[in-house]
């Protein structure tokens, strides 16, 4: 299992400033046409070439492909010597080293999952979730977005008591602010009523102690940036502007995205049998863009993602993530949930590289996922 390590808020802010100072026209190669033309296509900065990708900058500028290609790799190059990415080619002992500075683990709220995980919710990588209708995908989603305000002594992202902010890109309409409420009055994250003995053996909900301690837990939900985009083409650009989001100096740093769920809207949107081929184009290119969003600002990225059922396999689950295999290559964590009766929900790993596949069985609460037993 992988060790956690809490890094410094200085480290932290040190990483930020990075990025921030990085800016284009410090890419080797980039003259002032160039720029020009990258600006004009609303690149403003060396992270946004990365994040784009070569065809995709090949179409929006109109520079040559290998231009394009060119570029990327500088920006890639000088964001590797600021170590503000991972390098392409390295040694396991810096990859250690560079894993081990960067990496911080977000609790999912149950020890056995964190532990399947790795740790929990890694930054820096996209974890994805799957599972069929009302398996919990979008629980555990939530559960994430409040444990992220936590200290990361706790298992949340937050150091040395400064608040951080959570991207929720809903796609299907199921965030709840007061299912969010509740999880935080359960969790314990502000001061709660004490309960009789009777209401507690009534399970009655916890409610906040007073009205300060339920500011305490709106101001939470204030760090929460909730996006519904109504379809798979406003889908691309939330994921395209999260880059400026993330780099927002008068605002907390973002450590959590969430996208639930990631294809539904790429489902919808296009069920004509033609546009097959164009959708898989949206879709890589949202999931690129994405994945590395997470690399270059070193945010955890939790996905959701629905199931098809495969008629032809005669053996094991016949249930397989939709998505193709974009995503199933990109996300770095891949995990199964399915209902394990009342209340109970199995998580199975299935696809990580450096943990072994392993299942956890997790309990639905109204303080969220939890350990099962
Ligand atoms: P789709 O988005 O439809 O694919 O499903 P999902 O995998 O996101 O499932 P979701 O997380 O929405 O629901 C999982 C289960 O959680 C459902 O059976 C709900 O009834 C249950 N659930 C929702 N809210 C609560 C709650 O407050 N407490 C408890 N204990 N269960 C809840
Ligand atoms: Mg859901």
């Amino acid at each position: 299992m992988a060790t956690k390590k809490t890094r410094t808020k200085e480290e932290i802010t040190k990483d930020l400033e990075e990025v921030e100072d990085f800016s284009l026209a410090d890419v080797e190669g980039i003259g002032n046409i160039r720029l020009k033309k990258l600006n004009l296509a609303g690149i403003q900065r060396a992270e946004d070439l990365i994040v784009r990708g070569p065809m995709e900058l090949h179409q929006l500028t109109g520079l040559d492909f290998d231009a394009c290609a060119d570029m990327i790799e500088k920006a890639r190059e000088s964001l590797q010597k600021k170590d503000i990415i991972g390098k392409t080619s390295l040694s396991g002992r810096e990859l250690l080293q560079h894993r081990a500075k960067k990496i911080q683990y977000l609790t999912t709220g149950a020890s056995n999952f964190d532990e399947i995980l790795g740790g929990g919710v890694e930054t820096g990588v996209m974890t994805e979730i799957y599972g069929e209708f009302g398996s919990g995908k979008t629980q555990v989603a939530m559960t994430c977005a409040v444990n992220c305000h936590l200290p990361v002594e706790k298992g949340g992202l937050s150091v040395d008591g400064e608040p951080v902010r959570v991207v929720y890109i809903d796609t299907e309409n199921s965030f709840r602010p007061d299912r969010m409420l509740q999880i935080i009055y359960e969790r314990g994250m502000i001061e709660t009523k004490e309960q009789t003995p009777a209401e507690i053996k009534a399970e009655k909900p916890k409610e906040p102690l007073n009205e300060e301690e339920e500011e305490k837990a709106l101001k939470i939900l204030d760090k929460l940036k909730v996006y519904k985009p109504d379809n798979a083409g406003q889908q691309v650009m939330v994921g395209e502007e999260l880059g400026k989001e993330l780099r927002d100096e008068t605002a907390e740093p973002i450590r959590l995205i969430i996208v639930d769920s990631m294809t539904s809207e790429f489902r919808m949107d296009f069920t004509g049998r033609g546009e097959l081929g164009e959708r898989q184009q949206l879709l890589k290119k949202h999931i690129k863009h994405v994945s590395r969003i997470a690399e270059i600002y070193n945010v955890a990225v939790l996905i959701t993602n629905q199931v098809m059922i495969s008629p032809s396999v005669m053996f094991g689950d016949p249930v397989k993530p939709i998505g193709g295999t974009t995503l199933g290559h990109t996300s770095t964590h891949r995990i199964y949930l399915r209902k394990g009766g009342k209340d109970k929900i199995v998580a199975k790993l299935v696809d990580s590289p450096n943990n072994a596949q392993n299942e956890a069985v997790l309990t639905l609460t109204r303080a969220g996922v939890q350990d099962g037993e």
